[in-house]
């Protein structure tokens, strides 16, 4: 039963009102909204490391201009995502903290290795093709710190998935080899980036109060439907085929049936059992710890520089 302040709070978000960080909100509302904010900033930082691992690697200058671009794009996304989730009451130190102790997740996807520079085609293609998907409804969330930001990430993340889709383009027009390449990515990929959406909508604890307060705009099993049925026609166009024996195309609904993502796999990698958990953490931690003489020397500074001007 809500309370009248509740109640009230609820008009708000029925009406379509964005909630801003000083007015009053539920405390599941703010608590909920730390989780997912921070989870996605964090999602971004470590979504560095798969990719970064080809920059130096990267087939042309020009391909490696771009990849440096992305990577650089991604970390700004996450700043600002640690931005507005410290409307909302937590401190960086605290966001680095859950995440380092292994207590806050970040995106499942990036717990899997790149092996080849197709797979960087994969990664633009899938994951900031599933991304978007994902993005895109979040520009219309009732916190207004997250809305607007996602509105400006969006307009980046297109870019993102556009040179994914090109380096596929080019590697599917080139040689045996390269094709073998890119399909071997896809198999490798597909059913990951499915993952991406979460859990289906039966397994989903958050999706339905999230959905009430107009912070998920669609069920997870929603978006990973369109997904697929956004993909499949650009996977059919690159001649390679999606790893996916239940996969088609169903003309009552209108959409593609397919078989169900491995679960049990999905709940190993988000508890920390993925094939690269353990060196994407590691890399954050060592980050962190090598910059901890960055930190000090700031802090260090700005205390001398306010004894001065008090
Ligand atoms: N990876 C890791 N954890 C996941 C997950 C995934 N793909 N999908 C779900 N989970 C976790 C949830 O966080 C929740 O655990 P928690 O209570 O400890 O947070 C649990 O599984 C149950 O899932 P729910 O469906 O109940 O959780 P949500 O309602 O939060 O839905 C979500 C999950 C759809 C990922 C939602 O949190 C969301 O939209 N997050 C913001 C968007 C985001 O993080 N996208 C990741 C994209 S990667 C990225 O942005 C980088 C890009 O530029 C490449």
């Amino acid at each position: 039963e809500m309370d009248p302040q509740e109640r009230a709070f609820q008009g708000r978000i029925d009406r379509g009102e964005k909630i801003e960080p000083k007015e009053w909100m539920p405390e599941g509302y703010r608590k909920t909204l730390i989780r997912q904010i921070s989870q996605h900033a964090h999602s971004e930082i470590v979504g560095q490391l798969p990719e970064g691992n080809w920059i130096t690697r990267a087939p042309t200058l020009e391909r490696k201009a771009i990849l440096l671009a992305k990577v650089q794009d991604e970390a700004g996304h996450g700043l600002y995502l640690y931005c507005a989730a410290e409307t909302l009451g937590i401190s960086r130190d605290e966001m680095f903290e859950q995440l380092h102790s292994g207590r806050a997740k970040y995106s499942s996807i990036f717990n899997y290795p790149t092996l080849s520079w197709a797979d960087i085609g994969a990664i633009g293609w899938l994951v900031d093709g599933a991304a978007i998907m994902n993005q895109v409804p979040l520009q219309r969330c009732s916190f207004g710190p997250y809305s607007r930001a996602m509105i400006r990430i969006c307009k980046e993340e297109s870019f993102h998935q556009r040179q994914g889709f090109d380096i596929m383009m080019k590697l599917c027009k080139g040689t045996e080899a390269q094709q073998k390449m890119a399909q071997d990515a896809l198999e490798r990929w597909w059913w990951p980036s499915l993952m991406m959406f979460g859990p289906a909508d039966g397994d989903s604890v958050h999706s339905a109060q999230s959905m009430a307060w107009k912070i998920k705009q669609d069920t997870n099993d929603e978006l990973r439907q369109k997904f697929v049925d956004q993909t499949v026609p650009q996977a059919d166009f690159l001649d390679l085929k999606v790893p996916d024996p239940d996969l088609k195309w169903n003309q009552e609904r209108g959409s593609y049936d397919f078989g169900e993502p491995d679960w049990d796999e999905f709940f190993q990698v988000i508890s920390g059992n993925g094939p690269c958990n353990e060196e994407r953490l590691g890399a954050r931690v060592k980050a962190w710890d090598d910059g901890a003489w960055v930190r000090e020397g700031l802090m260090a500074h700005a205390r001398k520089h306010a004894r001065r001007t008090t």
